[in-house]
């Protein structure tokens, strides 16, 4: 029998070089494919083309992103959702996905935008302490804001500072109609696991909810949020969009997109836990050209004149993976999976396109991140109305 891919929170591994199959996957979590209408309504709705992620199918599959797009030509709130586990220094290219295209929405629709810092999570999952998880989201909230969120819009939370009052009362809520068993089911927990692993589903879920932040919404409780967010995180959201109806909530919509894989083939995502499989935002050039020179599996030829000849595999080839993700320039990266495909471009000067391009992009951010102080990440952690 064919193994199936295994997705959730904690771990991305497939048997094929190409990848998790993400069809399959849809079908299994009971998501929608965006399919070309959905991309054509939401370029009539805004009167812009989409971004380059949506329309190379990245952001792939979503959850009620048709009653979200009924809304906003009705004119009616709806909110951006998204977060992130602090659990090191260092966030690498997958992390930024999410974040950017966070950044795009928020542009596009003019929505405000709440961003959980899981500190509380990466204390009960990891090796590390609640003071040294509370320092690691106040850096990574550095990385996140230097991606160009609009202060007035934007609320970054750390859940040890803001899991309290209203939104503490979501918790409970949540608590109450959740069973150990859903739980069991959704994340595959056991009764080894600690009481507050099986607690902690409901606090990345509060923040779907209007009402945990009567600042922002005052008082209400029926504003829809959109969360953005690769498909790993999909299972907290399957049990918050269970327990919403019983809440008198609406449920979350979602969009989802696929991993940046590890520099060494598609099997499985780029992660944090696996350092050699990343290419991380504090990363030097050099370091930057030695992790792709040596790991980044390529899908051409084993000899030139069998890459001549053949061709390269753009599906399997990890250094052209990343350029269609970071590669904003549709007919380059056209040109590219061209020349490739028939053999006339070589893994070599492929890898250096993709070199030069990351480079470009961490030393922007480095430069951005080094003009976000404590005070500014103090800004946007301010609880506070927004005027979006
Ligand atoms: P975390 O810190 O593991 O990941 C942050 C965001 O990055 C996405 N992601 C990736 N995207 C593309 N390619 C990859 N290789 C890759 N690796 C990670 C994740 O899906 C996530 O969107 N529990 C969460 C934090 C969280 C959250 C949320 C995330 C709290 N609330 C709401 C999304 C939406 C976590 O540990 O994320």
């Amino acid at each position: 029998m064919e193994e199936e891919d295994v997705v959730d929170p904690w771990t991305v591994q497939s048997k094929s070089a190409a990848g998790v199959d993400y069809d399959k996957l849809i079908q299994r979590f009971g998501s929608t494919k965006i399919e070309p209408p959905l991309i054509a309504r939401i370029e009539r709705a805004t009167g812009r083309p989409v971004h380059h992620l949506l329309k190379r199918e990245i952001f792939f599959s979503h959850r009620d992103l048709e009653l979200i797009l009924d809304r906003y030509e009705a004119k009616q709130p709806f909110f951006l959702y998204t977060g992130r586990g602090p659990s090191s220094e260092a966030m690498h290219l997958g992390h930024l996905i999410p974040f950017i295209f966070t950044k795009w929405l928020q542009d596009t629709f003019d929505v405000p935008l709440v961003i959980q810092m899981t500190d509380d999570e990466k204390f009960l999952w990891k090796d590390l302490t609640l003071e040294e998880t509370h320092r690691l989201a106040m850096e990574n909230a550095k990385d996140i804001i230097a991606v160009g969120f609009d202060v007035n819009k934007t609320f970054i939370f750390a859940d040890t500072d803001f899991v309290k009052d209203e939104f503490y009362r979501n918790v409970c809520r949540i608590w109450k109609c959740v069973t150990v068993n859903q739980e069991n089911h959704i994340f595959g927990m056991t009764s080894a696991d600690s009481v507050g692993k099986i607690a902690f589903p409901a606090i990345q879920a509060a923040p779907s909810f209007s009402s945990s932040f009567p600042l922002i919404f005052g008082g209400r409780a029926d504003v829809p949020c959109l969360i953005p967010c690769a498909i790993d995180q999909d299972p907290y959201f399957r049990m918050t969009r269970d327990a919403a109806p019983r809440l008198g909530f609406p449920k979350p919509a979602l969009i989802h997109s696929t991993f940046i894989p590890a520099l060494q083939g598609a099997q499985t995502k780029m992660s944090g836990s696996l350092p050699e499989s990343s290419v991380y935002l504090i990363d030097t050039p050099e370091q930057i050209r030695d992790k792709i020179m040596k790991y980044a599996y390529s899908g051409g030829g084993s000899t030139v004149e069998e890459h001549r000849k053949h061709g390269g595999d753009c599906k399997t080839d990890i250094s052209f993976q990343y350029l269609s993700f970071f590669l904003e320039d549709d007919e380059k990266l056209e040109e590219t999976r061209k020349a490739y495909s028939s053999g006339k471009l070589l893994t070599g000067e492929l890898k250096k396109q993709l070199i030069d391009l990351i480079q470009n992009i961490v030393a922007e951010h480095q430069e951005r991140r080094s003009q976000v102080t404590d005070d500014v990440v103090l800004q946007y952690m301010m609880p506070r109305p927004l005027n979006a």
